[in-house]
């Protein structure tokens, strides 16, 4: 379910910035929805639906890194990715977060750019033989609010 929206989303959303063969690679490592259940075992993950459906999910480890984003073509471009980033940026601050952190795809740079997010490194990973590049972005969260 949850590999379905990454696999789609990989596929349809960044043929601008990926070539196919690195497409392919990355659909593959995130579509593997036995592996995905493995790696969100110990997230907090938070899936958006419309109609009972779901359309996309956020997952967030060590309540600092943003570990996945993932929004199904269909409803891409409509607020659901910023409806979860705003989500698990409020939580991870109320559970004491100071700093977030996301490897971002260079399809999701500008988003987390708009979201005050800041470039500290360019990364080139391997995905299945071949190689991707991201950028290592940190955002430092305010203060919380006071209860008092
Ligand atoms: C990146 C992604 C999660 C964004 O989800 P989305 O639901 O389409 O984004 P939204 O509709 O919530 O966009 C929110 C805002 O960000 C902006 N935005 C979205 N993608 C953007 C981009 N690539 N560059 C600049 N701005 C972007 C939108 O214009 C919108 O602006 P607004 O707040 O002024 O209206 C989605 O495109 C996706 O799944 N991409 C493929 C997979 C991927 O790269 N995931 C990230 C891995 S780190």
């Amino acid at each position: 379910m949850l590999s379905e929206i990454a696999r789609e989303a990989i596929l349809g959303l960044t043929g601008e910035d990926y070539d196919e063969d690195q497409q392919e690679a990355w659909a593959e490592s995130a579509g593997d929805e036995a592996a995905l259940a493995r790696r969100l075992a110990d997230h907090l993950t938070l899936v958006a639906t419309r109609e009972g459906e779901p359309v996309g999910f956020i997952a967030l480890a060590d309540n600092r890194l943003i570990d996945m984003l993932f929004v199904h073509p269909e409803a891409a471009g409509q607020g659901v990715g910023a409806l979860l980033y705003d989500a698990v940026e409020k939580l991870a601050g109320a559970r004491g977060a100071k700093v977030l952190a996301v490897d971002a795809s260079d399809t999701a740079l500008g988003f987390f750019q708009k979201r005050g997010f800041v470039p500290k490194s360019r990364n080139t990973v391997p995905r299945g033989g071949v190689w991707l590049g991201n950028t290592t972005m940190e955002k430092t969260l305010g203060e919380p609010p006071t209860t008092h």
